[in-house]
């Protein structure tokens, strides 16, 4: 008989979680204005809000903590990230930046003017706010296929080349560069091809731009890679990530996710010159350029991570319980983004409640009946999310309303997974009952879903 699959890691120290009853949940939902950004961490018990900065490190990664270099200028632990970085992702030049949207912040400073346009495959939120910041427009040339959750296609990240060519050939001179999102967070946690990266650097080096990565989530889409396209199978997880890196000209990376750590990030670069031009504005956001907005206990948890993060024993694990999580819940009928993404698992909430209208925030509705049934948070990645348009002030709709449930790295065992799906079936099967959505009261300007008030209706 086949032995079964188990995770490649034991568990050495724990955190209590807190269970509470439906009444206590019905109170806080109220008192957090509907917002599961705003409930405390102990009124959740199962935390599927994001699987950023939220991992267990391993003994290894809390042992290089210790041996973090604090000196504010040239520190070991730089060195010890540089040589990290040079080894997986092959990028010469790097900068350390407190988090992700710190290194886009840093880099779109030097890249970004007003007027210009970004093509790349569903911009992350705090890109896409980066740019628009800017007084520049990001434009989705991601493959129509993202956009049905019903229909099987290995790499649902992918840009659509007639897409890209079409805005290139027509806005050629405004545009600074392409941006590929790896994995593609907004469209479910969806891989690009290897074959997509090189069409896209195919489109750049015709017309002159630079390719940029953001790289979040870089070894699960090369362990999608090695599972998926052909030709990639005997590959390591680290030569594929190399091959992919070859086709960028810089990157950023948030390393709360694919380097298992609880705060960091970077940029990569090739080119001397940005590096250089990069460097003003890190000094003037972040800090000195050998720490950036880290420490150097940070730098070295990252450094380590990003080894842990690129083994494919581990990433193995990973991906099977977001599979797993993604099977149960399929195995209720309920609608979920196939194939199931690296990082979580996306329920289509307009499959799920289609009696909710669009103007009443169908997933955010749905967020908040989970977390009411369970204690489970998970996160809204629709209309909330889509903000308004900068220009009209009116809601932007997007072709998808996901109810995203992010599964931290290493934390939680199929047994949370269990919890998780047995809910949602729950309210699945009361899903009739709920008619009306949520109402905004109170939004910000800008990045609105993590502090707007909402009422029910
Ligand atoms: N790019 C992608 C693809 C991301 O998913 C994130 C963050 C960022 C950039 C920004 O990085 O948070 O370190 O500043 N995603 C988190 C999430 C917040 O929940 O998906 P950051």
């Amino acid at each position: 008989m086949e032995l079964p699959f188990a995770e490649s890691y034991r568990i050495k120290m724990v955190e209590t979680i807190r269970k509470s009853t439906r009444e206590e949940r019905e109170k806080w939902i109220k008192e957090a204005k509907h917002n599961l950004f705003n409930l405390n961490s102990d009124q959740v018990f199962i935390d599927l809000l994001t699987d950023s900065g939220t991992g267990a490190m391993s003994d290894r990664q809390w042992s290089e903590m210790m041996l973090g270099d604090e000196s504010y200028a040239g520190a070991s632990s730089y060195f010890k990230l540089k040589n990290a970085i040079q080894e997986i992702t092959g990028f010469p030049y790097y900068l350390p930046t407190h988090q992700g949207r710190a290194a886009e912040n840093v880099l779109f400073s030097v890249l970004v003017k007003a007027g210009h346009i970004v093509p790349g495959n569903s911009h992350f939120d705090t890109t896409k706010g980066h740019i628009e910041y800017r007084k520049a427009h990001a434009v989705d040339c991601t493959i129509n296929e993202a956009f049905d959750t019903t229909l099987e296609h290995p790499f649902k990240g992918n840009v659509d080349p007639l897409k890209l060519e079409k805005i290139l050939e027509k806005s050629g001179d405004q545009i600074p560069f392409i941006i590929m999102t790896l994995t593609c967070n907004s469209s479910g946690g969806q891989p690009v091809s290897m074959e997509n990266l090189k069409m896209v650097r195919h489109y750049a080096d015709k017309y002159n731009k630079m390719v940029i990565f953001d790289s979040a989530r870089i070894a699960e889409n090369a362990y999608f890679i090695k599972k998926r396209e052909a030709g990639y199978q005997d590959k390591s997880i680290r030569e594929i990530c190399l091959e992919m890196f070859s086709y960028a000209d810089a990157m950023t990376m948030s390393c709360k996710k694919d380097a298992i750590v609880n705060i960091g990030g970077f940029i990569g670069m090739r080119d001397p010159d940005l590096f250089r031009q990069a460097s003003v504005f890190t000094i003037m956001f972040e800090g000195y350029i050998t720490y950036g907005g880290m420490s150097g206990r940070d730098m070295n948890a990252v450094a380590q991570g990003l080894y842990e993060g690129t083994e494919f024993n581990y990433l193995e694990s990973r991906i099977k319980q977001v599979e797993y999580l993604g099977q149960r819940l399929m195995d209720f009928g309920i609608p979920v983004q196939q194939p199931i993404g690296g990082h979580a698992v996306f329920i289509d909430a307009k499959r799920f409640l289609p009696q909710v209208p669009r103007e009443e925030y169908i997933a955010q509705t749905l967020a908040v009946q989970l977390y009411i049934e369970s204690g489970v948070r998970g996160v809204e990645i629709g209309t909330l999310l889509a903000d308004r348009c900068p220009i009209s002030r009116e809601n932007r709709y997007p072709d998808l309303e996901l109810l995203r449930l992010a599964i931290p790295r290493r934390v939680y065992t199929n047994n949370h997974m269990d919890v998780v799906a047995v809910a949602l079936k729950n309210v699945f099967d009361r899903r009739d009952e709920i008619k009306r959505g949520l109402k905004i009261v109170k939004e910000a300007p800008i990045m609105r879903h993590f502090t707007v008030e909402l009422d029910v209706i």
